[in-house]
């Protein structure tokens, strides 16, 4: 699908680690360096036609992501550098001056390290319980192991949307029901899900949402932090200088923007928004309804191969998103990137920053194909030829 549109599909390569960073179409990549070649200015600080023209670009991607994502203003559409950047943001300016010690949060061991990690260090800070939620049969969260973690102390649950390993796409919109009768906040990090399938925060009722262009076929370096507005209001930015002052005065005395300037301090990745913008505005030409399904039929054909090799063994046979972890018995997962990366195919190997995994599945490292909808089965085949020899693999990869 659409391979055309992405010069790095012009090489003999096979790209199978989406799940870390997304190729760019030619239409992105153009848009920063129009940026950088036409109006190379900073934004909202000039008075002058190319700083304009850098202003309007910049708040027409906040529109795009906006509608993009089906949120209510563009008040609630915050620029970060990526999906860390806006769940740092919202655990040390949000979390960090409501919760008492003693508070709980759930989070689940499948998660990735940036939706860990900040909970963890305010929980280290505050005194506060994380609590983790077990997995199902299939590493999966669901609604009635969440429901037996809850308590009157649960402040806050946040998970990944779909998460970049096991690939399951998590019940948020059951969970945000439960968790507001209960008035307990939900975090999302939809870094995985985003370019993916439709996210729409207002049906899913979800508090603060939390990801990254990158990996939805923009730049690195920016990210969107979404946060309903009477949440935002009350984030304190965890960053301060130019761009997010009113006036400010030698006795201390600072005054703030409001939003969404008020949580964007110091210049911008401005090529990066403009670039993000040209990402939505390239995914909603395709349809990301026509994405899903094409990707989830990607993964059931490179399920079905794979399962027939009975040295091969899949951590997640199930799974919603074209995701699918595996190795190959008795070879390093390590090792068998470097066999395919012979061949010139990416794959990624490891433990893919879910180091927490390992305490559910017993594995610690794994082999990952992450597919996006450039990818074909003709490269699927390819792939699972070039797997379907082990003394091969035993043979090459030294
Ligand atoms: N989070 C990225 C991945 O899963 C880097 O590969």
């Amino acid at each position: 699908m659409n391979r055309n549109d992405f010069p790095m599909l012009n090489q003999d390569i096979i790209y199978f680690d989406n799940g870390a960073t997304t190729f760019k179409p030619k239409v992105v990549i153009d848009s920063m360096v129009d940026y950088y070649s036409k109006h190379s200015a900073n934004a909202h600080r000039g008075d002058y036609h190319i700083s304009m023209i850098v202003d309007d670009k910049y708040e027409n991607t906040r529109e795009l992501v906006k509608n993009f994502i089906n949120a209510n203003s563009t008040k609630e559409i915050i620029f970060t550098s990526g999906t860390t950047d806006g769940i740092n943001m919202v655990a040390n300016g949000f979390f960090k001056y409501i919760l008492n010690p003693g508070d709980e949060i759930i989070l689940s061991k499948a998660d990735h390290a940036s939706n860990i990690l900040p909970w963890q260090a305010l929980a280290n800070e505050l005194n506060l319980v994380i609590k983790y939620v077990d997995l199902d049969d299939h590493n999966y969260v669901t609604v009635d192991n969440i429901k037996k973690v809850l308590s009157p102390r649960t402040k806050v649950i946040s998970l990944a949307i779909i998460t970049n390993v096991i690939g399951d796409l998590r019940p948020i919109k059951e969970l945000c029901d439960i968790a507001h009768q209960n008035n307990i906040y939900v975090v999302g990090d939809a870094a995985q899900s985003v370019g993916h399938r439709k996210t729409d925060v207002q049906a899913l009722d979800i508090d603060f949402l939390a990801f990254s262009g990158h990996k939805m076929y923009g730049p690195t370096g920016v990210g969107v932090l979404y946060g309903k507005e009477e949440l935002l209001e009350r984030l304190r930015p965890t960053s301060l200088g130019g761009g997010m002052n009113e006036t400010f005065d030698d006795q201390n005395n600072i005054s703030l923007k409001s939003l969404p300037s008020r949580l964007e301090a110091g210049t911008p990745n401005i090529a990066g928004v403009i670039g993000l913008g040209e990402a939505i505005k390239y995914l909603n030409k395709i349809d990301l309804n026509k994405i899903s399904e094409y990707e989830h039929n990607l993964r059931e054909y490179l399920i079905d191969r794979l399962i027939k090799i009975d040295y091969i063994d899949i951590i997640n046979i199930e799974g919603d998103a074209a995701t699918v972890a595996f190795n190959v018995d008795g070879i390093f997962a390590q090792d068998v990137a470097v066999y395919l990366d012979k061949y010139n195919i990416c794959v990624r190997a490891g433990n893919h920053c879910t180091k927490l995994l390992k305490d559910v599945i017993n594995v610690r490292n794994t082999v990952r194909v992450s597919l996006a909808f450039y990818n074909t089965t003709e490269e699927i085949d390819t792939f699972v030829d070039l797997l379907s020899d082990r003394d091969k693999i035993i043979r090459e990869m030294l």
